[in-house]
C-alpha cells in the first residue's frame, strides 16, 4: 500500500498533531520522518490537552504503531518526559511504539552550542526553539552524529565523550555567556538513555518495507511547516531539516514511488513563530484578534507567534514542492467576527506585480497585494456539518481551492478531535 504524508504548509503550527490524531483510525502506522522536539503537535480529546513533541501524534490509538523515523532527531531527557506524561494518562506505549536505529540523539551539549550560536549572533539570531536541533543535524550531515542504534555497541559512551569535548571546546570558541553545568546534564541525560534503550528499536526503513508489503496502511507524520525547509523555506531562518514531501522518503527510508496522498494542512491564516520575513503579517488591532482568538502561543517554548493574513502566494509555492492532493483548513472559527477578511494573491516585487514565491521576501522587496472577502459572524465552533458554513465561509474556501486547484476535504473549527468537518 502507498504511504500518505501529511505536513505543514506554512511556517509551522498549522494543527498537523490534531489531524493525525483524527486520521489515525484509518492507518496502521503512524511514522514521525524528521525534526525533534522543536515541535509541539498539541492534540485535544475528552476535554484534555495533550502536547506531544517526538512522539507520532497516533499514540493515543491503541490499535496503530508509532514509529520515529530515521529522519528525526531524539532528546532522551525530552523523550522520556513525554513517555512519563503518557505514563500518567494510562497509556501503554510500550507495544505500540517503535524507535529507527538510524535517528539521531541530541546530547546535552547539541542543546548549549544552539545557545551559543544564537548568542552570538545577537539580532541576526534564528529564534530557534533551542533545542539542540541545528547543532545535531550538523553532526549527522558532518559524520559525528551518534545514532540510537549505537546504544547497542559497546564504545559508545567513549565516543560521547569524545563528541561532548569537541562541542565544548566550540560553546567556548563562541566566545559568548553560557552557563552550565555538564555533570548534572549529563546526570539526566544518561538516566533518560536507560529509558530509551528500555524501549524497542528497529531498522525502521526494513520495517516500513514489509508493513507495506504486508497491506498495512501508513501515514508519515511532518513536523514544522514547508516554509521551514532547510532548502526551500525561508533560508536562514529555517529549521535544519527537509520538511517538505520529500523529507519523508529520506527521513523514512521510502522511495518517490510508493507515496500516495499527500496532504496538506495550513492555517486558515498565517503565523509565524521566531525571525525570519513574513510579508502578511499584521502589527494591528487584526493580528492582535487573531493572536488572541487564536490562542497563538507555542506550544514548545510559549513564545507569542506573529499573525497575519493568508498567503496564497506562499500557499502555492508549498503546495507545488510537496505535490499535495488535498488540503486541511485549520482554526476556520477563528476568522469569525472580522468584517472584512484579506488573502495575498500576488506581491509586488521590487516593483513588479508576481504571482510566485521569489527568492526575496524581505519587506524592502516584497510588499502583498491582497483580494478582499466578506467576513462572518456565526460562530463555527459548534457546527458539525458543513452544510451549516456559512456563504462567506464557503466562498473563502471555494476561492482557495480555485486559486490552488486541490480540494479542501477538511475543515477543523476548534482544537477537539470532534471539531473536524469532513467536506467531501
Ligand atoms: P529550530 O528548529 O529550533 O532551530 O528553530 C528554527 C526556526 O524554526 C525558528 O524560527 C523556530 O521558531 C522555528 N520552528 C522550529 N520548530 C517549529 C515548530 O514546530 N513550529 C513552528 N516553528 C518552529
Amino acid at each position: 500500500m502507498a504511504v500518505d504524508l501529511l505536513l505543514g504548509l506554512q511556517w509551522g503550527d498549522e494543527g498537523k498533531g490534531k489531524i493525525v490524531d483524527v486520521l489515525t483510525s484509518n492507518y496502521n502506522i503512524i511514522a514521525r520522518f524528521q525534526g525533534g522536539p522543536n515541535a509541539g503537535h498539541t492534540l485535544v480529546f475528552n476535554g484534555k490537552k495533550h502536547v506531544l513533541h517526538t512522539i507520532p501524534s497516533g499514540i493515543f490509538h491503541q490499535n496503530a504503531t508509532n514509529l520515529v523515523g530515521n529522519g528525526v532527531v531524539i532528546d532522551p531527557v525530552i523523550f522520556k518526559k513525554e513517555l512519563d506524561k503518557l505514563e500518567e494518562q494510562d497509556v501503554d506505549y510500550r507495544k505500540t511504539l517503535v524507535i529507527s536505529r538510524k535517528a539521531h540523539i541530541i546530547l546535552p551539549t547539541h542543546r548549549l552550542l544552539d545557545a551559543a550560536s544564537e548568542a552570538s549572533k545577537g539580532k541576526a539570531k534564528i529564534g530557534s526553539t533551542l533545542k539542540g536541533i541545528g547543532p545535531t543535524y550538523m553532526d549527522k550531515t558532518g559524520r559525528n552524529g551518534i545514532r540510537v542504534g549505537d546504544l547497542e555497541l559497546s564504545d559508545w559512551k567513549e565516543r560521547y565523550r569524545a563528541l561532548a569535548n569537541k562541542h565544548e571546546s566550540m560553546i567556548a570558541f563562541y566566545n559568548v555567556n553560557v552557563e552550565y553545568n555538564l555533570a548534572e546534564l549529563e546526570k539526566e541525560f544518561f538516566e533518560a538513555i536507560e529509558v530509551l534503550k528500555s524501549l524497542t528499536f528497529i531498522d525502521s526503513e526494513e520495517y516500513i518495507y514489509q508493513a507495506q508489503k504486508a497491506g498495512q496502511s501508513i501515514l508519515a507524520e511532518g513536523a514544522q511547516g514547508s516554509l521551514l525547509d532547510i532548502d526551500f523555506g525561508t533560508y536562514p531562518f529555517v529549521t535544519s531539516s527537509n520538511t517538505t514531501a520529500a523529507g519523508a522518503c529520506t527521513g523514512l527510508g521510502v522511495s518517490p514511488n510508493q507515496i500516495g496522498e499527500v496532504i496538506g494542512i495550513f492555517k486558515a491564516y498565517t503565523t509565524r513563530v521566531g525571525s525570519g520575513p513574513f510579508p502578511t503579517e499584521l502589527f494591528d488591532k487584526d493580528g492582535e484578534t487573531m493572536a488572541q482568538v487564536g490562542r497563538e502561543f507555542g506550544a514548545t517554548t510559549g513564545r507569542s507567534r506573529r499573525c497575519g493574513w493568508l498567503d496564497l502566494i506562499a500557499l502555492k509555492y508549498a503546495c507545488q514542492v510537496n505535490g499535495v492532493t488535498q488540503l486541511m483548513m485549520m482554526k476556520g472559527d477563528v476568522l469569525s467576527g472580522f468584517e472584512t477578511l484579506k488573502i495575498c494573491t500576488a506581491y509586488k516585487y521590487k516593483g513588479e506585480i508576481i504571482h510566485h514565491f521569489p527568492y526575496n521576501i524581505e519587506p524592502q522587496n516584497v510588499q502583498p497585494i491582497y483580494t478582499e472577502f466578506k467576513g462572518w459572524s456565526e460562530d463555527l465552533t459548534q457546527m458539525s456539518n458543513a452544510s451549516e458554513f456559512p456563504k462567506p465561509l464557503n466562498d473563502y474556501i471555494e476561492f482557495i481551492e480555485k486559486e490552488l486547484e486541490i480540494p479542501i476535504s477538511v475543515v477543523s473549527v476548534g482544537p477537539d478531535r470532534k471539531q473536524t468537518i469532513f467536506r467531501k
